[in-house]
Order: structure tokens, then C-alpha cells, then sequence
């Protein structure tokens, strides 16, 4: 159900101050095509949660504009509630019913008809592997568990829309995979999808393109190729003959790049970020024993270096 066309997700200048807090949205603009796989990615504390719950009309903004599926969050809630499916850090399940209790009346809320939600609520506690507990009261779950739940709650009835605020922390490896499949499938059905993650490689696995926030800004976006470009990083990596020094090594890769390197011990391997690769190989062959490199190269940055580059959470050459 939508009002227009045009994004179905659409901000500007969104901002949220919290009483007496500081600005967790500072103006942020974003716009999701129909279709499209994005994910929100940003440090503790970046907004992520807060630009979720205002999107799904748990919280007001500030200032500024949201849409979803072109309604207003602020005047048409109820319209943005109907047709878009959510599961976030803070669930809205009914503890004292089942999972399939909870499941068959969030379909029945969805406008599927009694048996049809029941059939979709007996599918997706098998989609995320529930029908052991699917007769048990949900307070009883473990955390993992309700958050499977959760998710399945936020896709049965297929809404147009999925918003999902870290869907997969806390889960176990098959459970993530779970998701991870799920969400596949929900893009392969046309499904707009908004995720937040802290996973670098659940962003670069699932989305088409990426939003990078911190500090309640955008700070980057586009695709991971993209970002990895643009980052103007490249990553140094050195592998060391046997008989010569980690440590002496690793004190010249620092010297040459400015940061403190990744040493892998077992592998006898350095690596380190730097704006410029090639320079700082030319620096590194003149001043390492030639002997001592088994083999030695400048790689694409990792998706890591670029998060922390943007984030700055962590020291990277300027
Ligand atoms: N209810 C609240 N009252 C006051 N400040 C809040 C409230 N909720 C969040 N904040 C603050 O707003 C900022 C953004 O928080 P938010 O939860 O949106 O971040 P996040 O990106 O989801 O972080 P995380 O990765 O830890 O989930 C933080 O500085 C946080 O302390
Ligand atoms: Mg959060």
C-alpha cells in the first residue's frame, strides 16, 4: 500500500534531540529506492536505533521530514504502521501468548484471513527453525530465540516494507544464516529492505548499497566497492621469511605507514592501512633485508579500514 511513488524511504533533514540529551539525528537525508537492500551501519551510539524507531513511528522527530511508502511518520502513522514489517532491539511481542499465537495475529493484523495467517505463521516458525517452541509462551524463550522470532514477526505476510534494526546480533552462526537467507529471499521478492548492522560483513553481503552514520549524520554512501574507493586506503601486507624478527618488521611498517600494524604471528604476516600503498612499498624494500621478505604487496583495503577511516574510532593516517 502506497501513497506515491518516489522513494519508499524518504528524510530530509531529520533531526531527533533527545530531553536533555544530545542530538542523535543531526539532519540526516536518505532516500531507498523501491526494491533496494540498504544498510545502516555506524558505531554505538551513531543514531542507527533512533532514525528506526522514528521511520517506524515509535518516536517523533524533532525536525524535519520522514516518509515511508510516501506517508508522513508524524501526521499518517497508522498508514506507515500497515505497511511496513519491523523487528528491532526493542520487540513487540506479547510475552504470555506462543510464538504462534504472536505470529498468526500479527498476519491477522496484516489483513491475511484466519486460516491463511495461520498457514503463514506455521511457515515461517519452520523458516527460522521454531516449531519446537512454537507452542510455548515467548517470556520463556532464551534471547536468541525471540529474536528469531522476532524477525519472523517482522516478514510474515510479506509487508512491502522490512525495517530491521540489528537483525542478526546476538544469534548463533546457523541462526544468522537463517536470516541471512531470509533476507536473500526477500530481495529476490522485490522487498525494500532497511537493515542496521555493526557486521561489516553483513552489509557487504546484503545490501546493494551502504549508509554509513555516525555522530547522527551521513558520513558516506554508495556501494562497498564504492566506499573502499573512495576511502583512498590501500592495506600493505608483508609476509616475513622464517629466521627474521616479527617485531623488528613490524617497527618498520609502522615507521613507513604512519599506523600501528596487524601482526598474524602464526603467519608471519604484517599488514597495515595507509592513504599510499605504492610510496610506502617503495619506502619498505629499501629498508627491509630483502631476505626477510617471503612475499610483500599493496591490497584493496578492507571493509574494516574504511569503517574505522570514516568512524575515526580508531587512529588512520590522514
Ligand atoms: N531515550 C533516550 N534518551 C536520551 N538519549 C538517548 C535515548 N536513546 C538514545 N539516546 C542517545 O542518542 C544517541 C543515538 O543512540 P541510538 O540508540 O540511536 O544509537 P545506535 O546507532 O542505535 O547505537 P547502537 O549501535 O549502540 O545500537 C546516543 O548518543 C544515545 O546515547
Ligand atoms: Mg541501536
Amino acid at each position: 500500500m502506497r501513497k506515491s511513488d518516489g522513494p519508499v524511504v524518504h528524510t530530509r533533514e531529520l533531526r531527533k534531540r533527545y530531553p536533555r540529551g544530545v542530538d542523535a539525528l543531526a539532519g540526516v537525508d536518505l532516500d531507498i529506492s523501491a526494491g533496494e537492500v540498504r544498510a545502516l551501519l555506524g558505531p554505538n551510539g551513531a543514531g542507527k536505533t533512533t532514525l528506526v524507531r522514528i521511520l517506524t513511528t515509535l518516536l517523533p522527530p524533532t525536525s524535519g521530514i520522514a516518509t515511508v511508502n510516501g506517508w508522513d511518520v508524524a501526521t499518517e502513522g497508522d498508514e506507515v504502521r500497515a505497511s511496513v514489517g519491523v523487528a528491532g532491539q526493542y520487540a513487540a511481542l506479547d510475552g504470555l501468548l506462543t510464538g504462534l499465537e504472536n505470529l498468526h495475529l500479527i498476519a491477522k493484523l496484516r489483513g491475511m484471513r484466519w486460516k491463511a495467517a495461520r498457514r503463514a505463521a506455521q511457515e515461517m516458525l519452520a523458516r527460522f527453525r521454531l516449531e519446537a517452541k512454537a507452542n510455548q509462551q515467548v517470556s520463556t524463550y532464551s534471547g536468541g530465540t525471540r529474536r528469531r522470532l522476532d524477525l519472523a514477526a517482522a516478514l510474515i505476510g510479506g509487508p512491502p516494507v522490512v525495517i530491521l534494526d540489528e537483525p542478526t546480533t546476538g544469534l548463533d552462526p546457523e541462526s544468522r544464516l537463517d536470516v541471512w537467507e531470509s533476507i536473500a529471499d526477500l530481495t529476490a521478492a522485490g522487498t525494500t529492505v532497511l537493515l542496521t548492522t555493526q557486521y561489516l560483513e553483513e552489509a557487504d553481503r546484503l545490501a546493494d548499497q551502504v549508509t554509513v552514520v555516525d555522530h547522527g549524520r551521513v558520513v558516506a554512501e554508495g556501494t562497498t566497492d564504492e566506499l573502499k574507493s573512495a576511502s583512498g586506503l590501500t592495506r600493505l601486507v608483508l609476509r616475513l621469511a622464517d629466521g627474521y624478527s616479527l617485531d623488528t618488521a613490524a617497527a618498520v611498517v609502522a615507521a613507513t605507514t604512519g599506523t600501528t600494524p596487524t601482526v598474524e604471528a602464526r603467519l608471519r604476516r604484517i599488514s597495515a592501512t595507509t592513504v599510499d600503498g605504492p610510496a610506502a612499498l617503495a619506502v619498505l624494500l629499501s629498508s627491509v633485508d630483502g631476505r626477510a621478505i617471503a612475499e610483500v604487496g599493496v591490497q584493496r583495503p578492507t571493509l574494516d579500514d574504511v569503517f574505522l577511516r570514516l568512524t575515526a574510532r580508531r587512529e588512520v593516517p590522514a
